[in-house]
């Protein structure tokens, strides 16, 4: 039997990184995390690690900003899947300078994880985290490294529990804000489905130099759609306000960070419509419920039962 390609994650301990961790040793592949020695040391993030560890993932030690641990990291893999955070997104080029010194990384996942960056207008300071995202793409290109990006569109954990309130615990049972109109079409997805294709995607020749969207239809939806299948499942007609998009910008621009930046997420989610205003070019991107139509993904419908 072939043996299966060993994957590398930078940033496994992180939100989505534990997904994707999960589920590359669910799949039986070698799987590799660095991680740094403070992190292990550390009483929650050391017994994700060891919960890893136990699982079979093998601990390589290491750091961002350390070159030569990233370059003894990556040349013990094939596949290197970055999930670091927002802090540390502007500093993947050190991940890039690494791969380019071992010379033996046969995909690349950059930490992306959200809309196509490529194909989405935002403000501020949206914007400008997405043009962090877009400028690494262009390296990794321009150095020639295989690769494969996800969009992965909102994660259901993120948005779905308080129905994108910000500031709420609980989904709403009385009065529910929608920004906009609330007729642009957004994409939610559980963040194990979201695993499950980016490591299908791994070894997949159709996704090589790719643009993996995650974009099942059932997921696919308005906030007014979102709002109505709430009702429904709690029996109940919520009174509803709609904040008009001068105002949501003008909330931006005044809110502190990181208040602003979830605002702007939402404006662009939400408001513009940009994770669905665009069909899927086949000539740079992939959908990934059609490509692997055996993962049984969850869908919103289902999602929402929890909250009842
Ligand atoms: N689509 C959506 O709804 C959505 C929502 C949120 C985020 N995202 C995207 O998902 C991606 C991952 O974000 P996240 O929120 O899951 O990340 P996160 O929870 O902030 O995790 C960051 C990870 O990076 C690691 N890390 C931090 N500094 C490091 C260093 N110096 N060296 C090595 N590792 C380091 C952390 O390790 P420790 O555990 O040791 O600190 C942790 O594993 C991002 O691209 C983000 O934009 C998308």
């Amino acid at each position: 039997m072939a043996e299966k390609t060993k994957i590398l994650f930078i940033g496994g301990t992180g939100y989505i990184g534990k997904f994707i961790v999960e589920a590359s040793l669910k799949a039986g592949h070698p799987t590799f995390l660095l991680v740094r020695e403070s992190s292990v040391s550390d009483p929650a993030k050391g017994k994700v690690i060891e919960n890893f560890k136990n699982s079979g993932a093998t601990l390589l030690y290491g750091d961002l900003y350390d070159h030569e641990s990233l370059v003894k990291a990556i040349k013990q893999v094939d596949v290197v899947i970055s999930t670091v955070g927002h802090g540390q997104l502007g500093d993947q080029g050190k991940i890039i300078d690494a791969i380019k010194e071992a010379g033996n990384v046969k995909r690349y996942f950059p930490s992306e994880f959200g809309n196509d960056i490529d194909r989405t207008s935002a403000v501020d300071p949206a914007k400008s985290a997405f043009e962090t995202k877009a400028q690494f793409r262009r390296a990794i290109e321009a150095a020639g490294i295989p690769y494969t990006y996800v969009s992965s569109n909102c994660f259901a954990g993120y948005f779905l529990p308080n129905l994108a309130q910000i500031g709420a615990t609980a989904p709403p049972r009385d009065k529910v804000t929608i920004l906009g109109d609330g007729n642009a079409k957004a994409v939610f997805n559980k963040e194990e489905d979201i695993a499950a294709y980016t490591i299908k995607a791994v070894d997949d020749p159709r996704t090589l130099n790719k643009i993996v969207y995650i974009r099942p239809s059932n997921n696919t939806i308005s906030f007014n759609d979102l709002v109505s299948l709430w009702e429904k499942k709690i029996g109940k007609s919520l009174e509803k306000t709609y904040l008009p998009e001068e105002q949501l910008l003008k909330n931006i621009q005044e809110a502190p960070f990181p208040l602003n930046i979830a605002l702007a997420i939402n404006h662009c989610c939400f408001v513009t419509g940009e994770q669905t205003k665009f069909e899927i070019d086949p000539s740079v991107g992939v959908e990934a419920s059609a490509l692997y139509p055996d993962v049984k993904y969850t869908t919103v419908d289902e999602l929402l039962n929890q909250f009842v």
